[in-house]
Protein backbone atom coordinates (compact mmCIF):
# COMPACT_ATOMS: atom_id res chain seq x y z
CA UNK A 1 0.00 0.00 0.00
CA UNK A 2 1.39 3.32 -1.16
CA UNK A 3 1.84 5.94 1.66
CA UNK A 4 1.58 8.90 -0.51
CA UNK A 5 -0.69 11.43 0.80
CA UNK A 6 -2.13 14.23 -0.59
CA UNK A 7 -3.88 17.44 -0.03
CA UNK A 8 -5.95 20.31 -1.86
CA UNK A 9 -3.35 22.86 -1.15
CA UNK A 10 -1.17 24.02 -3.38
CA UNK A 11 2.17 22.92 -4.35
CA UNK A 12 4.05 26.40 -4.80
CA UNK A 13 1.87 28.83 -2.41
CA UNK A 14 4.04 31.55 -3.98
CA UNK A 15 2.20 31.59 -6.99
CA UNK A 16 -0.97 31.04 -5.68
CA UNK A 17 -0.32 34.14 -3.62
CA UNK A 18 0.74 36.14 -7.25
CA UNK A 19 -2.40 34.82 -9.10
CA UNK A 20 -4.28 35.74 -5.88
CA UNK A 21 -3.29 39.23 -6.38
CA UNK A 22 -3.71 39.25 -9.90
CA UNK A 23 -7.35 38.45 -9.43
CA UNK A 24 -8.16 41.24 -6.54
CA UNK A 25 -6.27 43.64 -9.09
CA UNK A 26 -8.61 42.50 -12.23
CA UNK A 27 -11.89 42.65 -9.99
CA UNK A 28 -10.43 46.12 -9.01
CA UNK A 29 -10.64 46.85 -12.72
CA UNK A 30 -13.74 45.43 -13.08
CA UNK A 31 -15.32 47.41 -10.57
CA UNK A 32 -14.00 51.01 -11.14
CA UNK A 33 -14.78 50.32 -15.06
CA UNK A 34 -18.32 49.12 -15.19
CA UNK A 35 -19.58 52.29 -16.26
CA UNK A 36 -17.36 51.60 -19.71
CA UNK A 37 -18.86 48.52 -20.26
CA UNK A 38 -21.91 46.99 -21.62
CA UNK A 39 -25.14 46.36 -19.08
CA UNK A 40 -25.38 42.86 -20.59
CA UNK A 41 -24.57 40.89 -23.85
CA UNK A 42 -25.27 38.05 -25.48
CA UNK A 43 -23.08 35.17 -24.89
CA UNK A 44 -21.37 33.90 -28.65
CA UNK A 45 -22.10 29.78 -28.93
CA UNK A 46 -18.78 29.24 -28.76
CA UNK A 47 -18.78 30.60 -25.12
CA UNK A 48 -22.17 28.58 -24.22
CA UNK A 49 -20.18 25.58 -26.08
CA UNK A 50 -17.55 26.24 -23.72
CA UNK A 51 -19.69 25.24 -20.60
CA UNK A 52 -20.17 22.11 -21.71
CA UNK A 53 -17.65 20.44 -21.78
CA UNK A 54 -17.15 17.29 -19.66
CA UNK A 55 -16.04 16.75 -15.88
CA UNK A 56 -12.10 17.76 -15.59
CA UNK A 57 -10.42 14.29 -15.13
CA UNK A 58 -7.26 15.71 -14.69
CA UNK A 59 -5.35 19.09 -13.63
CA UNK A 60 -4.65 21.93 -15.44
CA UNK A 61 -2.69 24.96 -13.88
CA UNK A 62 -5.02 27.61 -11.86
CA UNK A 63 -3.73 30.35 -13.83
CA UNK A 64 -5.21 28.36 -17.05
CA UNK A 65 -8.04 27.82 -15.12
CA UNK A 66 -8.63 31.54 -14.25
CA UNK A 67 -7.83 32.65 -18.14
CA UNK A 68 -11.06 30.72 -19.12
CA UNK A 69 -13.05 32.55 -16.92
CA UNK A 70 -11.86 35.75 -17.87
CA UNK A 71 -12.84 35.11 -21.28
CA UNK A 72 -16.12 33.53 -20.46
CA UNK A 73 -17.42 34.51 -17.56
CA UNK A 74 -17.00 38.19 -16.77
CA UNK A 75 -18.15 39.56 -20.53
CA UNK A 76 -21.71 37.25 -19.41
CA UNK A 77 -22.48 38.69 -16.65
CA UNK A 78 -26.19 39.22 -15.32
CA UNK A 79 -24.39 43.23 -14.98
CA UNK A 80 -26.95 44.22 -12.02
CA UNK A 81 -23.11 45.79 -10.75
CA UNK A 82 -23.53 48.28 -13.90
CA UNK A 83 -24.98 51.57 -12.91
CA UNK A 84 -27.53 51.19 -16.16
CA UNK A 85 -29.42 47.87 -14.52
CA UNK A 86 -32.83 48.36 -12.81
CA UNK A 87 -34.57 44.73 -14.31
CA UNK A 88 -36.85 43.00 -11.80
CA UNK A 89 -35.49 43.35 -8.35
CA UNK A 90 -31.37 43.19 -7.56
CA UNK A 91 -28.83 44.74 -5.14
CA UNK A 92 -25.65 46.27 -7.16
CA UNK A 93 -23.14 44.41 -4.94
CA UNK A 94 -20.52 46.15 -3.49
CA UNK A 95 -16.63 45.52 -3.42
CA UNK A 96 -15.62 45.11 0.32
CA UNK A 97 -19.05 42.38 0.77
CA UNK A 98 -16.81 40.74 -2.72
CA UNK A 99 -13.84 40.33 -0.18
CA UNK A 100 -15.90 39.59 2.97
CA UNK A 101 -16.89 36.86 1.01
CA UNK A 102 -13.71 35.85 0.20
CA UNK A 103 -12.56 36.09 3.63
CA UNK A 104 -15.02 33.90 5.40
CA UNK A 105 -13.93 31.03 2.49
CA UNK A 106 -10.61 31.42 3.56
CA UNK A 107 -12.06 31.52 7.58
CA UNK A 108 -13.95 28.48 6.39
CA UNK A 109 -16.38 27.99 9.12
CA UNK A 110 -19.49 25.74 9.11
CA UNK A 111 -22.11 28.42 10.28
CA UNK A 112 -24.82 25.99 11.87
CA UNK A 113 -23.43 26.52 15.20
CA UNK A 114 -20.29 26.60 16.97
CA UNK A 115 -18.06 28.59 19.64
CA UNK A 116 -16.56 30.30 17.24
CA UNK A 117 -16.21 34.33 16.25
CA UNK A 118 -17.86 33.67 12.95
CA UNK A 119 -21.05 32.62 14.99
CA UNK A 120 -20.44 35.87 17.14
CA UNK A 121 -19.98 38.16 13.87
CA UNK A 122 -23.49 36.14 12.74
CA UNK A 123 -25.55 36.59 16.24
CA UNK A 124 -24.28 40.83 15.80
CA UNK A 125 -25.70 41.01 12.26
CA UNK A 126 -28.73 39.78 13.33
CA UNK A 127 -28.87 41.91 16.94
CA UNK A 128 -27.90 45.12 14.48
CA UNK A 129 -30.91 44.14 12.16
CA UNK A 130 -33.32 43.89 15.30
CA UNK A 131 -32.20 46.97 16.59
CA UNK A 132 -32.59 48.91 13.38
CA UNK A 133 -35.85 47.65 12.84
CA UNK A 134 -37.04 48.46 16.29
CA UNK A 135 -37.09 44.84 17.43
CA UNK A 136 -36.80 43.92 20.92
CA UNK A 137 -33.45 42.48 22.36
CA UNK A 138 -35.01 39.43 23.43
CA UNK A 139 -36.47 39.04 19.65
CA UNK A 140 -34.49 35.93 17.42
CA UNK A 141 -33.83 35.84 13.85
CA UNK A 142 -31.43 34.33 11.26
CA UNK A 143 -29.79 34.30 8.24
CA UNK A 144 -31.14 33.18 5.23
CA UNK A 145 -30.38 32.84 1.08
CA UNK A 146 -33.09 35.39 0.45
CA UNK A 147 -36.31 36.60 1.19
CA UNK A 148 -37.96 33.39 -0.08
CA UNK A 149 -36.57 31.37 2.78
CA UNK A 150 -36.93 34.34 5.40
CA UNK A 151 -40.46 34.40 4.69
CA UNK A 152 -41.14 30.53 4.47
CA UNK A 153 -39.10 30.86 7.70
CA UNK A 154 -41.41 33.26 9.16
CA UNK A 155 -44.34 31.29 7.83
CA UNK A 156 -43.47 28.28 9.11
CA UNK A 157 -43.50 30.04 13.02
CA UNK A 158 -46.77 31.32 12.33
CA UNK A 159 -48.51 28.46 11.36
CA UNK A 160 -47.06 26.59 13.78
CA UNK A 161 -47.99 29.00 15.97
CA UNK A 162 -51.68 29.37 15.54
CA UNK A 163 -52.17 25.71 14.19
CA UNK A 164 -53.94 25.00 17.46
CA UNK A 165 -52.40 21.20 17.88
CA UNK A 166 -48.56 20.49 18.12
CA UNK A 167 -47.87 20.77 13.99
CA UNK A 168 -44.22 18.69 14.16
CA UNK A 169 -45.72 15.74 16.00
CA UNK A 170 -49.49 15.62 14.01
CA UNK A 171 -48.65 17.16 10.81
CA UNK A 172 -51.37 19.94 8.86
CA UNK A 173 -53.52 16.79 8.84
CA UNK A 174 -54.03 17.01 12.83
CA UNK A 175 -55.47 20.66 12.92
CA UNK A 176 -58.48 21.35 14.24
CA UNK A 177 -59.01 23.78 11.60
CA UNK A 178 -57.76 24.61 8.19
CA UNK A 179 -55.60 28.22 8.30
CA UNK A 180 -55.82 31.51 6.33
CA UNK A 181 -53.47 33.50 5.23
CA UNK A 182 -54.14 36.80 3.98
CA UNK A 183 -52.17 39.53 1.94
CA UNK A 184 -52.54 42.33 -0.68
CA UNK A 185 -52.95 40.56 -4.57
CA UNK A 186 -50.08 42.25 -5.20
CA UNK A 187 -47.53 39.97 -2.73
CA UNK A 188 -44.50 38.72 -4.23
CA UNK A 189 -45.06 34.73 -5.52
CA UNK A 190 -43.16 33.21 -2.71
CA UNK A 191 -45.55 33.30 0.07
CA UNK A 192 -47.56 30.69 -2.48
CA UNK A 193 -44.61 28.65 -2.82
CA UNK A 194 -43.94 28.88 0.74
CA UNK A 195 -47.48 27.74 1.57
CA UNK A 196 -47.37 25.15 -1.56
CA UNK A 197 -44.41 23.46 0.32
CA UNK A 198 -45.95 22.99 3.69
CA UNK A 199 -48.63 21.14 2.72
CA UNK A 200 -51.25 24.52 2.95
CA UNK A 201 -52.00 24.32 -0.59
CA UNK A 202 -52.17 27.50 -2.74
CA UNK A 203 -55.67 28.28 -1.69
CA UNK A 204 -54.98 28.89 2.17
CA UNK A 205 -53.64 32.42 0.55
CA UNK A 206 -56.44 34.88 0.23
CA UNK A 207 -55.18 37.50 -1.84
CA UNK A 208 -57.16 40.57 -0.68
CA UNK A 209 -57.92 43.43 -3.59
CA UNK A 210 -55.42 46.42 -3.77
CA UNK A 211 -56.48 49.65 -3.68
CA UNK A 212 -55.83 52.49 -6.58
CA UNK A 213 -52.09 53.10 -5.25
CA UNK A 214 -51.97 49.30 -4.96
CA UNK A 215 -51.97 48.70 -1.46
CA UNK A 216 -53.60 46.07 0.61
CA UNK A 217 -57.03 46.97 1.06
CA UNK A 218 -58.29 47.09 4.47
CA UNK A 219 -62.05 47.17 4.41
CA UNK A 220 -61.50 43.93 1.80
CA UNK A 221 -59.32 42.63 4.33
CA UNK A 222 -61.48 42.93 7.34
CA UNK A 223 -64.46 41.39 5.04
CA UNK A 224 -62.51 38.25 4.47
CA UNK A 225 -60.76 37.66 7.17
CA UNK A 226 -64.81 37.83 8.88
CA UNK A 227 -66.36 35.91 5.90
CA UNK A 228 -63.57 33.31 6.92
CA UNK A 229 -64.07 32.63 10.22
CA UNK A 230 -67.78 32.48 9.70
CA UNK A 231 -66.76 29.24 7.38
CA UNK A 232 -65.26 27.90 9.99
CA UNK A 233 -61.89 28.75 8.73
CA UNK A 234 -59.04 30.07 11.08
CA UNK A 235 -57.52 33.40 9.80
CA UNK A 236 -54.35 33.22 10.94
CA UNK A 237 -51.62 35.33 9.71
CA UNK A 238 -51.56 38.72 7.54
CA UNK A 239 -48.64 39.25 5.49
CA UNK A 240 -47.77 43.21 4.94
CA UNK A 241 -45.66 44.02 1.98
CA UNK A 242 -43.42 46.85 2.63
CA UNK A 243 -42.95 47.81 -1.17
CA UNK A 244 -44.19 45.19 -3.53
CA UNK A 245 -42.12 44.15 -6.24
CA UNK A 246 -44.60 45.26 -9.53
CA UNK A 247 -45.01 49.09 -8.29
CA UNK A 248 -43.39 49.32 -4.93
CA UNK A 249 -46.89 49.99 -2.89
CA UNK A 250 -46.71 49.80 0.84
CA UNK A 251 -49.54 48.18 2.85
CA UNK A 252 -50.72 50.77 5.91
CA UNK A 253 -48.30 48.24 8.51
CA UNK A 254 -49.85 50.17 11.31
CA UNK A 255 -53.31 49.59 10.40
CA UNK A 256 -52.59 45.93 9.70
CA UNK A 257 -50.93 45.30 13.33
CA UNK A 258 -54.05 46.22 15.16
CA UNK A 259 -56.21 44.43 12.75
CA UNK A 260 -54.14 41.09 13.79
CA UNK A 261 -53.86 42.15 17.65
CA UNK A 262 -57.73 42.28 17.41
CA UNK A 263 -58.20 38.92 15.95
CA UNK A 264 -55.25 37.18 17.56
CA UNK A 265 -53.71 36.60 14.26
CA UNK A 266 -49.77 36.31 13.48
CA UNK A 267 -48.26 40.19 11.65
CA UNK A 268 -45.69 39.10 9.20
CA UNK A 269 -44.20 41.89 7.16
CA UNK A 270 -42.46 41.33 4.08
CA UNK A 271 -40.12 43.80 4.23
CA UNK A 272 -37.75 42.21 1.40
CA UNK A 273 -37.73 45.40 -0.68
CA UNK A 274 -38.67 47.92 1.93
CA UNK A 275 -37.83 47.47 5.42
CA UNK A 276 -34.62 49.12 5.26
CA UNK A 277 -36.19 52.03 4.57
CA UNK A 278 -36.51 52.21 8.08
CA UNK A 279 -32.48 53.67 7.92
CA UNK A 280 -33.28 56.23 5.22
CA UNK A 281 -33.96 59.70 6.67
CA UNK A 282 -36.34 61.06 4.14
CA UNK A 283 -38.53 58.32 3.51
CA UNK A 284 -38.33 55.95 7.15
CA UNK A 285 -42.27 57.11 7.89
CA UNK A 286 -43.14 54.85 4.86
CA UNK A 287 -43.02 51.75 6.83
CA UNK A 288 -44.37 52.97 10.29
CA UNK A 289 -45.45 50.11 11.89
CA UNK A 290 -43.29 47.40 10.89
CA UNK A 291 -41.49 47.50 14.26
CA UNK A 292 -45.30 46.16 15.29
CA UNK A 293 -44.47 43.29 13.21
CA UNK A 294 -44.51 39.16 14.76
CA UNK A 295 -42.01 38.96 12.19
CA UNK A 296 -40.07 40.42 9.05
CA UNK A 297 -38.76 39.34 6.35
CA UNK A 298 -35.76 41.35 4.91
CA UNK A 299 -32.76 41.13 2.43
CA UNK A 300 -29.82 42.76 3.11
CA UNK A 301 -28.93 41.45 -0.83
CA UNK A 302 -31.48 43.79 -2.18
CA UNK A 303 -31.02 47.86 -0.66
CA UNK A 304 -27.91 47.00 1.35
CA UNK A 305 -25.99 45.24 -2.02
CA UNK A 306 -24.88 42.58 0.19
CA UNK A 307 -23.60 40.20 -2.79
CA UNK A 308 -25.62 37.17 -3.17
CA UNK A 309 -27.31 35.67 -1.33
CA UNK A 310 -28.30 37.21 2.08
CA UNK A 311 -31.57 37.30 3.20
CA UNK A 312 -32.51 37.28 7.08
CA UNK A 313 -35.73 36.92 9.18
CA UNK A 314 -36.70 38.16 12.60
CA UNK A 315 -38.78 37.04 14.84
CA UNK A 316 -40.27 38.65 18.32
CA UNK A 317 -41.05 35.55 19.99
CA UNK A 318 -37.21 33.65 20.18
CA UNK A 319 -38.61 30.57 21.99
CA UNK A 320 -41.51 29.98 19.29
CA UNK A 321 -38.82 30.13 16.29
CA UNK A 322 -36.62 27.87 18.11
CA UNK A 323 -39.32 25.54 19.14
CA UNK A 324 -40.29 25.57 15.23
CA UNK A 325 -36.45 24.56 13.70
CA UNK A 326 -34.81 22.86 16.77
CA UNK A 327 -33.84 19.50 15.89
CA UNK A 328 -30.49 17.48 16.97
CA UNK A 329 -29.41 14.02 16.13
CA UNK A 330 -27.44 11.70 18.44
CA UNK A 331 -24.36 12.82 16.53
CA UNK A 332 -24.50 16.39 17.35
CA UNK A 333 -25.60 17.17 21.09
CA UNK A 334 -24.88 20.90 22.50
CA UNK A 335 -22.01 20.81 25.54
CA UNK A 336 -21.50 23.45 28.06
CA UNK A 337 -18.25 24.15 26.98
CA UNK A 338 -15.95 23.63 24.35
CA UNK A 339 -16.50 23.64 20.17
CA UNK A 340 -20.07 23.10 20.22
CA UNK A 341 -21.09 25.64 23.24
CA UNK A 342 -23.30 28.25 22.68
CA UNK A 343 -26.29 29.19 20.48
CA UNK A 344 -26.90 26.82 17.85
CA UNK A 345 -27.82 28.87 14.66
CA UNK A 346 -28.98 26.07 12.72
CA UNK A 347 -32.03 25.48 15.02
CA UNK A 348 -33.69 29.07 13.81
CA UNK A 349 -34.11 27.44 10.12
CA UNK A 350 -34.27 24.58 7.31
CA UNK A 351 -30.35 24.26 6.88
CA UNK A 352 -28.21 22.42 9.22
CA UNK A 353 -24.81 23.64 7.41
CA UNK A 354 -24.68 27.73 6.60
CA UNK A 355 -22.04 29.73 5.60
CA UNK A 356 -20.63 32.77 7.03
CA UNK A 357 -22.94 35.25 5.27
CA UNK A 358 -22.61 37.79 8.13
CA UNK A 359 -18.86 39.04 7.13
CA UNK A 360 -20.14 40.74 3.94
CA UNK A 361 -22.57 42.28 5.76
CA UNK A 362 -20.92 43.18 8.81
CA UNK A 363 -17.80 44.57 6.57
CA UNK A 364 -19.79 46.82 4.52
CA UNK A 365 -21.72 48.23 7.50
CA UNK A 366 -19.21 49.41 9.49
CA UNK A 367 -16.66 50.42 6.76
CA UNK A 368 -19.93 52.53 5.19
CA UNK A 369 -21.98 53.15 8.36
CA UNK A 370 -25.51 52.85 8.81
CA UNK A 371 -26.28 56.17 7.56
CA UNK A 372 -24.78 55.96 4.41
CA UNK A 373 -27.15 53.22 3.26
CA UNK A 374 -29.79 55.68 4.39
CA UNK A 375 -29.14 58.15 2.29
CA UNK A 376 -28.71 55.74 -0.33
CA UNK A 377 -32.27 54.65 -0.51
CA UNK A 378 -33.22 58.18 -0.28
CA UNK A 379 -30.86 58.77 -3.58
CA UNK A 380 -33.08 55.94 -5.26
CA UNK A 381 -36.43 57.24 -4.35
CA UNK A 382 -35.21 60.65 -5.56
CA UNK A 383 -33.79 59.49 -8.97
CA UNK A 384 -37.27 57.29 -9.27
CA UNK A 385 -39.01 60.49 -8.78
CA UNK A 386 -36.50 62.65 -11.07
CA UNK A 387 -37.67 59.65 -14.15
CA UNK A 388 -41.27 59.95 -13.59
CA UNK A 389 -41.20 63.47 -14.09
CA UNK A 390 -39.19 63.13 -17.11
CA UNK A 391 -42.02 60.77 -18.09
CA UNK A 392 -44.77 62.56 -17.41
CA UNK A 393 -43.57 65.68 -19.16
CA UNK A 394 -43.20 63.63 -22.65
CA UNK A 395 -46.54 63.13 -24.02
CA UNK A 396 -45.02 59.99 -26.14
CA UNK A 397 -44.54 58.21 -22.58
CA UNK A 398 -47.59 57.25 -20.62
CA UNK A 399 -47.17 56.50 -16.43
CA UNK A 400 -49.44 53.46 -15.33
CA UNK A 401 -48.79 52.95 -11.67
CA UNK A 402 -48.34 56.02 -9.05
CA UNK A 403 -44.24 56.19 -8.14
CA UNK A 404 -44.31 55.76 -4.16
CA UNK A 405 -41.17 54.12 -3.66
CA UNK A 406 -38.08 53.50 -6.54
CA UNK A 407 -39.63 51.55 -8.94
CA UNK A 408 -41.44 53.68 -12.18
CA UNK A 409 -43.99 51.57 -14.26
CA UNK A 410 -44.80 53.44 -17.87
CA UNK A 411 -44.79 53.09 -21.68
CA UNK A 412 -43.97 54.22 -24.63
CA UNK A 413 -47.51 54.84 -26.14
CA UNK A 414 -47.47 57.83 -28.46
CA UNK A 415 -50.95 58.07 -29.39
CA UNK A 416 -51.37 54.27 -29.46
CA UNK A 417 -54.34 52.50 -27.55
CA UNK A 418 -54.48 49.14 -29.08
CA UNK A 419 -53.42 46.68 -26.04
CA UNK A 420 -51.55 44.10 -28.02
CA UNK A 421 -49.71 46.32 -30.42
CA UNK A 422 -48.47 48.21 -27.18
CA UNK A 423 -47.39 44.87 -25.43
CA UNK A 424 -45.74 43.70 -28.47
CA UNK A 425 -44.26 47.06 -28.74
CA UNK A 426 -42.92 47.89 -25.30
CA UNK A 427 -41.47 44.02 -25.08
CA UNK A 428 -40.02 44.82 -27.99
CA UNK A 429 -38.34 48.12 -26.36
CA UNK A 430 -37.32 46.35 -23.33
CA UNK A 431 -35.72 43.86 -25.69
CA UNK A 432 -33.48 45.81 -28.09
CA UNK A 433 -32.77 48.03 -24.93
CA UNK A 434 -31.20 45.41 -23.40
CA UNK A 435 -29.57 43.90 -26.56
CA UNK A 436 -28.09 47.31 -27.30
CA UNK A 437 -26.33 46.89 -23.95
CA UNK A 438 -27.52 50.71 -22.76
CA UNK A 439 -29.83 49.48 -19.97
CA UNK A 440 -31.65 46.39 -18.34
CA UNK A 441 -35.45 47.73 -17.99
CA UNK A 442 -37.56 44.55 -16.94
CA UNK A 443 -41.63 44.49 -17.71
CA UNK A 444 -44.65 43.99 -16.03
CA UNK A 445 -48.61 44.37 -16.44
CA UNK A 446 -50.75 46.15 -14.32
CA UNK A 447 -54.13 45.77 -14.73
CA UNK A 448 -53.68 44.57 -17.81
CA UNK A 449 -51.82 47.56 -19.10
CA UNK A 450 -48.05 45.87 -20.23
CA UNK A 451 -45.57 48.16 -19.34
CA UNK A 452 -41.55 48.68 -18.94
CA UNK A 453 -40.64 48.89 -15.19
CA UNK A 454 -37.67 50.40 -13.80
CA UNK A 455 -36.33 49.34 -10.19
CA UNK A 456 -33.83 51.91 -8.97
CA UNK A 457 -31.99 49.40 -6.42
CA UNK A 458 -28.56 50.50 -7.53
CA UNK A 459 -26.03 52.84 -5.82
CA UNK A 460 -24.36 53.29 -8.88
CA UNK A 461 -26.96 55.10 -10.95
CA UNK A 462 -27.00 58.42 -11.28
CA UNK A 463 -29.86 60.85 -12.82
CA UNK A 464 -27.77 61.11 -16.31
CA UNK A 465 -28.02 57.39 -16.82
CA UNK A 466 -32.09 57.65 -16.56
CA UNK A 467 -31.95 60.32 -18.93
CA UNK A 468 -29.95 58.05 -21.73
CA UNK A 469 -31.95 55.31 -20.66
CA UNK A 470 -35.54 57.36 -21.91
CA UNK A 471 -33.91 58.33 -25.16
CA UNK A 472 -32.45 55.03 -25.95
CA UNK A 473 -36.56 54.21 -25.56
CA UNK A 474 -37.55 57.00 -26.92
CA UNK A 475 -35.13 56.33 -30.19
CA UNK A 476 -36.38 52.78 -30.08
CA UNK A 477 -40.33 53.39 -29.51
CA UNK A 478 -39.84 55.50 -32.77
CA UNK A 479 -37.67 53.52 -34.79
CA UNK A 480 -40.38 50.66 -33.76
CA UNK A 481 -43.24 52.93 -35.44
CA UNK A 482 -40.87 53.40 -38.40
CA UNK A 483 -40.47 49.44 -39.36
CA UNK A 484 -44.50 49.11 -38.51
CA UNK A 485 -44.94 51.86 -41.26
CA UNK A 486 -42.62 50.54 -43.63
CA UNK A 487 -44.72 47.05 -43.68
CA UNK A 488 -47.67 48.15 -43.60
C1 LIG B 1 -41.34 41.81 -1.88
C2 LIG B 1 -40.45 40.63 -2.14
N1 LIG B 1 -40.53 39.56 -1.33
C3 LIG B 1 -39.76 38.46 -1.52
C4 LIG B 1 -38.85 38.41 -2.54
C5 LIG B 1 -38.01 37.18 -2.73
O1 LIG B 1 -36.72 37.48 -2.34
P1 LIG B 1 -35.46 36.62 -2.85
O2 LIG B 1 -35.36 36.86 -4.32
O3 LIG B 1 -34.34 37.23 -2.07
O4 LIG B 1 -35.71 35.20 -2.51
C6 LIG B 1 -38.73 39.49 -3.41
C7 LIG B 1 -37.77 39.47 -4.53
O5 LIG B 1 -37.64 40.39 -5.30
C8 LIG B 1 -39.54 40.63 -3.21
O6 LIG B 1 -39.49 41.69 -4.04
Amino acid sequence: MSNFEESLDPEDWSLSRKLAHQMVDDAVSHLSDVRERHVWQEMPDAVRDFFKSPAPMAPQPLDRVYDDLRENLFPYSMGNIHPRFWGWYMGSSNFTGALGDFIAAVDGSNLGGGNTAAAMIDIQVVDWFKELMGFPKDASGTLTSGGSMANMVALNVARNALAGVDVRAEGILGMPQPLRFYASDQVHSCHQKALEAMGHGAKSLTEVESDDRLRMSIPALEKAIAEDRAKGIKPACVIGTAGTTNTGALDDLTAIAEICRREGMWFHVDGCIGAFLRLAPGNKHLVDGIELADSIALDPHKWLHTPFEAGCVLVRDAQRHFDTFEMHGDYLQMQERGLIAGKFLADYGFELSRGFKALKIWMSLKENGVEKFGRLIDQNIGQARYLQQLVSADPRLELIAPVDLNIVCFRYANGITDEDRLRQMNTEIMLRVQESGIAAPSDTTLGGKHCLRVAINNHRTKRKDLELFLDAVLQTGAELEEEARANA
